[in-house]
């Protein structure tokens, strides 16, 4: 009998490894086909944004990349998301979040934030959290007000938003949406390409 739960287990393990490799393949593939097209940089001039200012929350440095990358292509203000108590990476995240998210309890910022009155673009970028938006976020987004400014929104992740845009869009108290767009988590060698997507998307705005 404890054979054949041995015989059960090992396959599911198989399976779950499989299953996982093949999930992350298809992923660098897309990204792959993503990148191809942000290869050149775009030749379409830029318009001026007028005053700018980023606000963004990172745990493990992929949102604060980004943006750190826009504020080098636009001159933008930063504004970081830091929750009064900090979070701290590991498993345990996982379960705080899922409990966050269920009980709509979440990590409220620190300190004061930005006049959005003063800005003629808001650009907020945040990971994807369980399919949604990262839990400090939505703390910052219960106290925000954008005051009908225009908001840009974007995402990092592995590779699914889930209901991300739809949950920010519910969220963001009298913003004036202009567009979203999503970064997949990326290796090294796409980081020309990501500056070239990044500028494409900048110049449509
Ligand atoms: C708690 C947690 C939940 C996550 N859930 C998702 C998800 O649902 N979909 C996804 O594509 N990535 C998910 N990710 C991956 C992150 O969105 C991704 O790594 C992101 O770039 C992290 O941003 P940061 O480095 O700025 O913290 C999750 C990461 C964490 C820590």
């Amino acid at each position: 009998m404890l054979k054949y739960v041995l015989y059960v287990l090992m396959a599911a393990v198989v399976i779950g490894v499989a299953a996982g490799g093949i999930h992350l393949w298809k992923v660098a593939a897309r990204n792959q086909k993503e990148m191809a097209q942000y290869a050149k940089a775009p030749q379409t001039p830029a318009r001026p944004l007028g005053k700018v200012l980023v606000v963004y929350y990172s745990l493990s440095g992929n949102t604060r990349d980004i943006a750190a990358r826009i504020q080098k292509q636009t001159g933008a203000a930063l504004y970081e998301i830091k929750p009064e108590q900090a979070l701290k990476p590991g498993i345990r995240l996982y379960y705080d979040v899922w409990k966050q998210v269920r009980e709509k309890q979440y990590p409220q910022p620190g300190g004061t934030l930005p006049d959005f009155s003063e800005y003629d673009l808001i650009i907020v970028g945040s990971p994807v959290w369980m399919y949604t938006v990262a839990t400090p976020v939505m703390g910052f987004l219960q106290r925000a007000d954008f005051a009908g400014r225009p908001v840009a929104v974007f995402t990092t992740q592995g590779s699914n938003p889930g209901t991300f845009f739809a949950d920010f869009k519910n969220n963001a108290r009298n913003a004036k949406i202009v567009s979203e767009i999503e970064f997949n988590n990326l290796p090294p060698k796409y980081d020309t390409a990501l500056d070239n997507k990044i500028a494409a998307w900048l110049r449509r705005l």
